[in-house]
């Protein structure tokens, strides 16, 4: 994992309820944080509040997990990155891939939301990753180029973590293997160095208790992004330990 502190975070995308999160945090709460290892949870937006406080406590980190660019005013259903402040937030997830691809999000939106989160104080997480198609046609490392180029021009010492999820292994219970975690991961920090920045890149893609230790220990890989293994507390307090 490198000289950078490791970073597990949780994105629950659309799922948990008031409930669910009370339960979440009763079942974690009596595990001790781990000091090599940093935790953030990227909850839904109406859990962020009720969330805040307790996850402080715990020194687990909040994130959202999506922002809007404009500061205030009639954007009717949209989240300014001051209010995630508001609400306690450290980190916004940007640039997922089901953004991508459902909401239609493209590189611009994402760099208008990269700028409005540095303004704000948020690190943003940036998402990046390749179809299967794309791998098969073997134009990862182009598509990955092409999204990392957001940061062309951007503050040298903007806090910044990327998360490199190939979109074939989101929710599919199917990950990359070690070989192609290693490559790829080398390719990103080679592209960030570039773009001078030095920042943790996290793997995500159906990261379990299971492979975590695994994906974990590829050179490059400074963290996880977890989808459905972090809704619950114990499969998410497993991969933190598999990351000390
Ligand atoms: O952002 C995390 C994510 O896209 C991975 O989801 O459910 O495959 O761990 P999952």
């Amino acid at each position: 994992t490198g000289s950078k502190r490791c970073l597990i975070a949780g994105n629950w995308k659309m799922n948990g309820l008031l409930q669910e999160a009370r339960d979440f945090i009763a079942a974690f709460g009596s595990n001790p944080a781990p000091e090599s290892v940093e935790i953030a949870l990227m909850p839904p937006f109406t859990l962020l509040h009720p969330m805040s406080a307790q996850l402080a406590e715990m020194q687990i980190e909040l994130g959202a997990q999506n922002v809007y660019y404009e500061d205030k005013g009639a954007f009717t259903g949209s989240i300014c990155p001051l209010m995630l402040r508001d609400a306690g937030c450290h980190y916004v997830i940007l640039g997922h891939s089901e953004r991508r691809s459902i909401i239609g999000e493209s590189n611009a939106q994402i760099r208008s939301k990269l700028n409005a989160s540095w303004l704000h104080g948020l690190e943003p997480i940036l998402c990046i990753g390749e179809t299967l198609e794309q791998r098969e046609r073997g134009i990862t490392n182009m598509v990955l180029a092409e999204q990392l180029a957001v940061l062309k021009g951007a503050p040298k010492n903007a806090p910044l973590t990327i998360a490199y999820e190939p979109v074939w292994a989101i929710g599919t219970g199917v990950t990359a293997t070690k070989e192609q975690v290693t490559e790829t991961h080398a390719f990103v920090h080679e592209e960030l160095t570039r773009l001078g920045h030095d920042c943790r890149v996290l793997y995500g893609g159906s990261v379990n208790p299971g492979n975590a230790e695994e994906l974990l220990s590829c050179p490059g890989v400074e963290g996880a992004l977890v989808g459905g293994a972090s809704l619950k507390a114990d499969s998410f307090m497993q991969i933190v330990k598999a990351a000390i």
